[in-house]
Parts: structure tokens; C-alpha cells; sequence
């Protein structure tokens, strides 16, 4: 049976049912914000410095609300580090900080802004959120004394978390999430001593709420949609896109789709670090996403979701190894090139012929194309790569990867690096692989980074493939990204047994 055109038809089904009762959709934002950097300075500022700093960008963000309350949405995501940036030790962050109450409080900042001290960041965001009558989420760096009587706290007395805030309709504190995940460059932030599971009701469905590197790990990305059966993932990023696998607008919409759940993504815009790829994804594609590495503007994007998502997700209804274990005598590759992309080493073997069936295998993982291109061009090299192994930097995870890519250049060593075009077209191509795991996430990206939903499906053996009836853009890469989300004393056992050499 064929998933996504399942989808396709249950649309077609709940749709006149749907235009009756208004309140089965919503209006959701996200808007990709061009960040006005502060000054990086030596010593810390004044707090009153540091909140016009900030003021230049909430500014900014208070225009894309207001815009986004007259395009009917009801809720808006602005991205993580919105307000100032990331250059910062644990001194110079200081003024930039606010103490962030428990949501349970019941407070209105735009009311009481005095209730707990001072707090003018988290009152301007109530506002903007209760005068545009719309659901405001931002990210903040939340300020908590302790003392000695906690063995964790920080030599000097303070923890300082990466934070995102949630303000309801009315400007009430709805929701505060302390990223756990933290990455390189927040060395002077914190993590919570656990990941903090954070929910909220709204009458548009139940949301749930990470930030950014969180995305690669269980907890608590993957307990919300689990365990918490959230209908919408609110995800503020400050995402550098690592192509092939790593592309922001890429990860985000396999997640969704993976996951099965509405995702709204909010990244910083800045071309000049690689900084772009913000969406409102639901389940079946992308609603809208916007990736531009041209101009230094701001985005917003505006789209209307289902509040309860349907289908299903990928991992509960695919089996994802059913028809890559049923290939027999395949013989794998055995001229592969090794490269290592972002610290993991793969292997990879060139697609020599215009169509062809290749395989090839890294311990109890094999990878399986079928393909066939419209011509074999000379000057681009496809390769099928693999990876199964953990990987180690930023945090631990299990990987399994199978990969159709295009080589940067016709050199092997270069399959896997970067590269954003490409001019070769496939008629077909049929991906699967002898996965270990439910969660694999399916990813397909065209020339110019582009997603295209339409020219794709994943089948319920586990094969990743094209739509022939669909006229589709030059292929840069098609992966099936397995993430084997072990239990920590699992994931040591495994660190054991790969350092032990079995
Ligand atoms: C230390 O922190 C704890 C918990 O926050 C608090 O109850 C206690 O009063 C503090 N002690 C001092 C001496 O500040
Ligand atoms: C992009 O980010 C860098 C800091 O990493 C900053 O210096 C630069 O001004 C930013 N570019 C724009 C257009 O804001
Ligand atoms: C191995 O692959 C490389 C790169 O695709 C190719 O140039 C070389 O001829 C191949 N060697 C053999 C023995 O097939
Ligand atoms: C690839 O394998 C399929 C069956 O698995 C077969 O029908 C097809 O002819 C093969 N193609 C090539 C080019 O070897
Ligand atoms: C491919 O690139 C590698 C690494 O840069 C280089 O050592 C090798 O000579 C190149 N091969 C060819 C055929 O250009």
C-alpha cells in the first residue's frame, strides 16, 4: 500500500467536512528573522544598553506579529537567539538576561511587569502577543541564583539557560523550555539538570517545544510525539546548514514527515555564516519553507495546518527493512572511497552507468539503489554512500545512513561535501536499506536546495522512491537517515563493544 497516497486520499475524503468546521484548521507563522548583532565587547554593558540592543530586534519581530495576526495566524515563532545573537561569555551575557517564572505563576508581564523584579524583555513579548490577539514564542536567556547547596551550581552562583517562552493570546506565560541539547559557541549557558518535557493546550491542538540541536536526540524531541501525542512541534533555531545531510529546510521536513506531526521552524537569517531554512511542514510536505542564501532579508511565512495532524507517523506503519532484506545475491561494492562527512566515515561507490542496481554494506547495514538517469553527464559524479556506526561530536548518537548524493566534483574524495546544484536528472530511483531501527527519516533534496514532496514516496517495505509520473528538478541527493535512539547505558555498551573491535 502505498503511504503517502493514502494521504492524498484521506485529504480528498475529510475535506468538505473540514471546510465546515472552521476550527479542524489554523493559521500558523514563522518568521526567519535577519539578526541585528550587538557589538561584541569585553566587559559586560549596562542592562539599558543591552535592552536597546535587544528593543532593535524586537522592533523587528513586533512588525512580523502584527503582520502575522492580519494574515489570520494564530501563533508565531521567532527563532532561537532572536534578541542578541550568540558571542557571549558568562559575564558579558548578564545584562541580556531576565529571571523567567514557572509558567504556573498565571502571569501577564504585560499587566504586572513588576510582579517578579524586572523583567521588560518578557514584557514587551506579552504585549506583542496580547494586543495582536496571537500565540508569541521567542527564545530568551532565562537568569537562576543558587548556592552552595546545590553541588551543580556554577562557580559564580547563577545558572543561565538557552529559554524558550510561549505567550498565550491574552500575553500570559504559557510555557518556559531550557534547551538541553546545548551546541559548540553556548559554553556560557547551561543545560537543565534533565530535558524538561513542555506541552500546552490551545484551542488549535497540543503543542510541544525544542530548540534546535535538540532535534537530534530522544529526549525530549521524540517523547513529546511519542509518549505526549503532541499535534505541533514549535522549534526556534539558530540552524548553520550542513549539507547534504544536515540542510535545515531538509532535516526539518523529514522530521515532520518521519515524526507525523505539524512542525514550525524559525531560524535566524544570515547568508554570510550560512544561516537560512525556516518551514511550517505538516506530516504529508512542507505547507511552506523558505531557504535563500541571495538576499539579507528577514521572512515571514504564514500557513494553515490541520490542528490534529493526520497520517500516521513513518516509523509506526513503515517496516522499514522488509524489502532490502528480501534482495538475495547482490554482490556489494568493493571499490568504495572513504570519506568522513562531519566527523563520521563513509563509504562510497560510484554510480559508473547511466542505470544500474548497486549495493553496499558496513557491518550489518547494506544499502540498495536501483536507478536509472536521463543521461550519464561527464562532468557529475553520483555516488551511493553509506554510514553505520556512532557518531561522537556534539553529544553521541547512532546513525545509519543510506545516501544517493552528488559529488562536488568528479574526484570520489569529494562525495559528500557541500554542493547546492546539479543538472542531472533521474527517471527513477528505488532506495532502501536493512535498517536496525523504526526511525528512519526519508530526505530528498533538488538543485537550489529544494525540497520537492511530490516527486517522492516511501513505500511500506521500506523503499524511498520516485514518482515517475512526476516531472522532477536535477537530483543533489536522496538519503534515508536511520537514528537508532538507544538508552545511555545501551549507547555505552555499544562505545564498549565498537572500542573492543566487535
Ligand atoms: C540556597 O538556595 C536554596 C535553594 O534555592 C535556598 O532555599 C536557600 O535559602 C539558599 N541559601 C542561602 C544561604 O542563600
Ligand atoms: C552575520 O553574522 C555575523 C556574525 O557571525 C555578523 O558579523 C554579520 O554582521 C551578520 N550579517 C548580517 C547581514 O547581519
Ligand atoms: C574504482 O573507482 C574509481 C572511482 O570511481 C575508478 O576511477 C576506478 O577505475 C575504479 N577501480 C576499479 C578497479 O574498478
Ligand atoms: C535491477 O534489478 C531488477 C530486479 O531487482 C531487475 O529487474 C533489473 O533488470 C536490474 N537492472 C539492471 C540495470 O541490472
Ligand atoms: C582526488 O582528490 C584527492 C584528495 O584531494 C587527491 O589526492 C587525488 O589526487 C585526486 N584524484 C584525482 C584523479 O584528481
Amino acid at each position: 500500500m502505498v503511504f503517502i497516497q493514502l494521504c492524498v486520499a484521506f485529504l480528498f475524503l475529510v475535506f468538505p467536512v473540514c471546510k465546515s468546521q472552521a476550527s479542524d484548521k489554523y493559521i500558523a507563522a514563522v518568521y526567519e528573522h535577519a539578526l541585528v548583532f550587538p557589538d561584541v565587547t569585553e566587559k559586560p554593558i549596562t542592562p539599558a544598553e543591552a535592552l536597546r540592543m535587544m528593543n532593535i530586534n524586537l522592533d523587528i519581530l513586533e512588525k512580523a506579529v502584527k503582520e502575522a495576526a492580519k494574515k489570520g495566524a494564530r501563533i508565531i515563532v521567532t527563532p532561537e537567539d532572536g534578541l542578541h545573537g550568540w558571542h557571549f561569555n558568562r559575564e558579558t551575557i548578564v545584562p541580556y538576561t531576565e529571571d523567567v517564572p514557572d509558567p504556573q505563576v498565571n502571569w501577564i508581564p504585560c499587566k504586572y511587569p513588576q510582579r517578579f523584579g524586572p523583567a521588560p524583555v518578557q514584557e514587551r513579548l506579552s504585549c506583542m502577543a496580547k494586543d495582536s490577539t496571537i500565540y508569541v514564542v521567542a527564545n530568551i536567556v532565562d537568569r537562576k541564583t543558587c548556592n552552595s547547596s546545590d553541588p551543580l551550581c556554577p562557580s559564580d552562583g547563577r545558572y543561565y539557560y538557552n529559554t524558550n517562552v510561549v505567550f498565550d493570546s491574552e500575553g500570559k506565560l504559557v510555557a518556559r523550555y531550557h534547551k538541553y541539547n546545548l551546541f559548540t559557541g553556548e559554553e556560557h549557558l547551561n543545560p537543565p539538570k534533565e530535558p524538561e518535557q513542555i506541552t500546552f493546550d490551545t484551542p488549535f491542538g497540543k503543542f510541544g517545544i525544542f530548540t534546535c540541536w535538540d532535534i537530534m536526540f530522544y529526549d525530549p524531541a521524540v517523547i513529546l510525539v511519542n509518549t505526549l501525542k503532541v499535534d505541533t512541534i514549535l522549534f526556534p533555531t539558530a540552524w548553520f546548514n550542513f549539507l547534504p545531510h544536515l540542510s535545515a529546510v531538509k532535516i526539518q521536513s523529514a522530521w515532520a514527515m518521519g515524526m507525523g506531526v505539524n512542525f514550525l521552524s524559525s531560524n535566524i537569517h544570515n547568508t554570510s555564516i550560512g544561516m537560512t531554512g525556516s518551514g511550517i511542514y505538516a506530516p504529508d510536505k512542507p505547507r511552506e519553507y523558505y531557504y535563500n542564501m541571495e538576499t539579507d532579508e528577514g521572512k515571514l511565512l504564514v500557513s494553515e495546518l490541520d490542528v490534529h495532524p493526520k497520517p500516521s507517523a513513518l516509523y509506526s506503519v513503515v517496516d522499514w527493512n522488509l524489502y532490502a532484506n528480501s534482495i538475495k545475491n547482490f554482490s556489494p561494492a568493493t571499490n568504495v572511497t572513504r570519506v568522513v562527512i562531519y566527523f563520521d566515515e563513509y563509504m562510497f561507490t560510484e554510480l559508473t552507468e547511466a542505470e544500474g542496481n548497486i549495493s553496499i554494506c558496513h557491518g550489518d547495514l547494506c544499502c540498495h539503489l536501483t536507478y536509472r538517469m536521463a543521461e550519464k553527464r561527464k562532468d557529475e559524479v553520483y555516488a551511493l554512500g553509506i554510514f553505520n556506526g556512532l557518531h561522537v561530536v556534539e553529544g553521541q548518537f547512532y546513525l545509519q545512513i543510506c545516501t544517493l548524493v552528488k559529488c562536488k566534483t568528479t574526484n570520489m574524495t569529494t562525495c559528500g561535501r557541500p554542493v547546492e546544484t546539479s543538472s542531472t536528472f533521474f527517471k527513477e530511483f528505488s532506495l532502501s536499506g536493512t535498517f536496525g531501527t523504526n526511525y528512519v527519516f526519508p530526505e530528498v533534496l533538488f538543485s537550489g536546495v529544494q525540497l520537492a514532496p511530490e516527486t517522492f514516496k516511501v513505500l511500506k517495505d521500506g523503499r524511498l522512491i520516485s514518482q515517475s509520473s512526476v516531472s522532477s528538478k536535477p537530483l543533489l541527493t536522496a538519503t534515508l537517515y536511520g537514528r537508532c535512539f538507544l538508552g545511555l547505558s545501551l549507547q555505552h555498551e555499544l562505545i564498549r563493544l565498537i572500542a573492543a573491535g566487535v
